[in-house]
């Protein structure tokens, strides 16, 4: 089963029972609430939601040390190309298949204005991932997204789902509860929120709002969870 460890903000890591790793939306320098420094990261995918800061600060620097494939938007793979980094690119609808599962880009609705060193800066779709593991769980990151009709498509297809709760740039908790309702996973853990304070909430009474429609996962940053 895949272990999940949880960075802070969007930010987490996924290991494989054969020892693939995942990285989803590296941002530790500048993330303040992050367990571990960039350098101490291993990874052989690293996935991108979206260009904004909070999602893509270390994805470089991380990708040059590791070698890993970044998997993301045509646009964002293409501008990791230009320095000289190895990218599958992919878009909303798509699929492809990896060594750990097959990954298929869905749509968020949020910017996508790609934010790097060097002031390079353009617009692009940003995106949330459904990975289907070979080893049979379904885990969904949405992304920065408000709540959207199209996640009804999810349901029936999703076991462990990442949810921004922080609101103002994402679904707030009322938003989090409907979307849970849309797609019916098993587990949900909230991120996205308590980085700063303009994202402060609280995820207990999140929780308790959920109620029974699905298990609330609350995790620090630096916990882990299986499944
Ligand atoms: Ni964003
Ligand atoms: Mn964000």
């Amino acid at each position: 089963m895949p272990k999940l460890t949880y960075h802070g903000h969007a930010t987490c890591s996924l290991e494989t029972d054969e020892g693939v790793r995942l990285v989803i939306d590296p941002f530790f320098g500048d993330n303040p609430v992050c367990d571990v420094s960039v350098d101490d990261v291993e990874a052989d995918f690293i996935l991108i939601t979206h260009g904004h800061f909070d999602h893509i600060a270390d994805a470089i620097p991380l990708a040059e040390r590791t070698g890993a494939t970044i998997i993301a938007t045509f646009e964002i793979a293409s501008y990791m190309e230009t320095k000289e980094l190895t990218a599958s690119p992919q878009h909303i609808g798509g699929a492809v298949s990896y060594p750990f599962g097959r990954v298929k880009l869905t749509p968020a609705l949020h910017g996508g204005i790609v934010q790097l060193p060097g002031g390079e800066k353009y617009t692009s779709l940003p995106a949330g991932f459904l990975i289907d593991f070979e080893s049979g769980q379904r885990f969904y990151h949405s992304g920065d997204t408000a709540l959207l009709t199209d996640m009804q498509l999810l349901k029936g297809r999703v076991d462990v789902a990442m949810l921004p709760i922080g609101d103002r740039f994402t679904m707030g908790p009322d938003d989090a509860v409907r979307a849970i309702e849309f797609i019916e996973p098993e587990v949900v853990i909230p991120i996205h929120y308590n980085t700063w304070p303009p994202i402060e909430q609280d995820a207990e009474a999140f929780k308790a709002a959920v109620g029974d429609r699905a298990e609330v996962e609350i995790m620090a940053p630096g916990d882990t969870y299986g499944f």
